[in-house]
């Protein structure tokens, strides 16, 4: 049974998502540990409570490299095959990422590369546009950067505020990234340069 870590800073919707898609067979994997840099991330308190192991690494004034090699060390331990990071609001050092590579996910509320960064769904909704959504995609050491495994649209509606907005691109987030990580576990995918082709 593949094993995945999941990294969190805060709420914890997708890590929630991730963990009922285990549960229900819809994933074909184990959570083996949940980790945040943040203390009071509500996700990490979840985690625990449904019995996943749920540990706190802070990284308050720590150097982004040292930081990473605490992270690294734990999801070693729990033998981690995949890590997706589901509001893990860090950049990742090259270290991190050379130790992992393709294997690391993450989940960005705007269609990449419109709108990285905070607040994707402000700039969005700021910007004009009339469709955004979410991207989940194989991380480097870039902010919201490596390619691109699947997309969701969403259109933005004249009545929408960032919350409602929100709302409705997390609802697909929810979907989309039990479907990454079922196709990057499945390794039924090739990467030609940017592009994330399925196989079969
Ligand atoms: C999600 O909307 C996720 O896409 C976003 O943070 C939120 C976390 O929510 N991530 C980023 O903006 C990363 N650049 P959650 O804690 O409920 O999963």
């Amino acid at each position: 049974m593949k094993r995945l870590g999941i990294l969190l800073s805060g709420r914890g919707s997708n890590y929630e998502a991730i963990a009922d898609s285990v549960d229900a067979g819809r994933i074909n994997a184990e959570i083996a540990v949940v980790i945040s840099n943040n203390p009071m991330a509500k996700g990490l308190q979840r985690a625990s409570e449904r019995g996943h192991r749920a540990i706190c690494i802070p990284s308050k004034a720590m150097e982004r490299e040292a930081y990473d090699r605490l992270v690294v060390a734990e999801l070693r331990a729990a033998r981690v095959d995949l890590i997706c990071l589901a509001g893990f609001m860090r950049l990742l050092s090259a270290y991190f990422v050379n130790e992992y590579p393709q294997r690391i996910l993450n989940i960005h509320p705007s269609l990449l590369p419109s709108f990285p960064g905070l607040e994707a769904q402000l700039q969005a909704l700021e910007h004009g546009v009339k469709h955004t959504g979410c991207t989940v995609h194989f991380v480097d050491e870039w902010l919201d950067a490596g390619p691109i495994i699947v997309q969701s649209t969403v259109p933005v509606l004249d009545s929408d505020s960032v919350g409602t907005l929100s709302a409705r691109i997390l609802e697909q987030e929810h979907h989309i990234y039990t479907e990454a990580i079922g196709l990057v576990l499945s390794e039924n995918f090739r990467i030609e340069g940017r592009r994330v082709l399925r196989i079969k």
